[in-house]
């Protein structure tokens, strides 16, 4: 079995890839970048010439499709490759709500290896926790704040540490092909309870401020984000505030045989990131 991961300098990717190594397993990752050695694969969805040495002696996939990305011909293109390279089996990173929708990126793209032809995992994470180890880190560490436009919503989040798990057990166990799973934690809280477990773990007042829509566009764009990438966010935030990512599922812990990590437990692995 030898596995690329796509996305591998990604959230998602960079866990699956240290995940599946750490299992001695033969694993290796792609992104734009020019690989430097034989664990590497130079791989751009933009450019054929860049599938080939990609995908050559592959047997699985890990798909992730770049947030914002536009060009679902793209995707197909590099899954017919992958069909013309005799892949065995492909596990993509959908999205819990986004799955849901026609017409969105990652709606199209579940459709798109659905129709493939070849043995496929679909996963459906919830919020990715790691979010508040990444972009909302600063303002967690400096200001002790969490702005966010989601109302007091309640989310189902998910440890990207436990995506890394369910791909691999996608890949080495039986009975996973032609599923599509939810990933998310047990729990599903709001962020008025984020923000206590973070005050609570730091030893210090963390606020979420509930943000409008509008005040979080003026809030983003001022510190120099995309215009087109927030729109993105707000309507995400919209199926928040729905109450959608709210939505429990068991799948993830059947997938792993354990209960998934809770919010208040990736907050303990990662606290010297938010330590002042
Ligand atoms: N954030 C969340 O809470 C959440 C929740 C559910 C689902 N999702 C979905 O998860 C996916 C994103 O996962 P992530 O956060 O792990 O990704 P990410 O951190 O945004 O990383 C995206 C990856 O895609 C690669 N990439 C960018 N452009 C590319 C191209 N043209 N060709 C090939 N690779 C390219 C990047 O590598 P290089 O730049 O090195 O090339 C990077 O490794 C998205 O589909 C998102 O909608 C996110």
């Amino acid at each position: 079995m030898k596995i690329l991961i796509t996305g591998a300098t990604g959230t998602v990717g960079s866990a699956v890839l240290e995940h599946l190594k750490s299992l001695g397993m033969d694993a290796v990752g792609a992104g734009r970048a020019a690989a430097v050695d034989t664990s590497w694969a130079q791989l751009d969805f933009a450019k054929t010439t860049t599938f080939r040495k990609a995908l050559k002696g592959i047997t699985h996939l890990f798909l992730v499709v770049p947030s914002g990305y536009k060009d679902a011909g793209h995707i197909q293109r590099f899954l017919d490759a992958a069909i013309s390279f005799h892949v065995e089996h492909i596990t993509f990173l959908s999205g819990r709500t986004t799955g849901d929708v026609p017409g969105r990126m990652l709606n199209t793209v579940e459709e798109q290896v659905r129709k493939c032809g070849l043995p496929y995992t679909i996963l459906r994470p919830g919020w990715f926790m790691q979010n508040f180890a990444l972009g909302l880190a600063e303002d967690i560490r400096q200001e002790g704040k969490i702005y966010l436009p989601a109302g007091d919503a309640k989310t189902a989040f998910v440890d990207v540490r436990d995506i890394a798990v369910a791909v691999e057990k996608t890949f080495l166990e039986k009975g996973h092909q032609g599923k599509t799973y939810d990933l998310v934690s047990q729990e599903a809280i709001d962020h008025y309870e984020v923000a206590r477990l973070f005050s609570e773990a730091l030893g210090r007042p963390v606020e979420y401020v509930d943000l409008s829509p509008t005040d979080f566009l003026s809030l983003m764009l001022g510190r120099g984000e995309g215009e087109e990438g927030l729109a993105a966010y707000i309507y995400l935030f919209d199926l928040v505030k729905t109450g959608k990512e709210a939505r429990l599922s068991a799948d993830l812990a059947e997938l792993l045989g354990r209960e998934p990590k809770r919010f208040g437990a990736f907050v303990g692995d990662y606290l010297a990131i938010w330590k002042q």
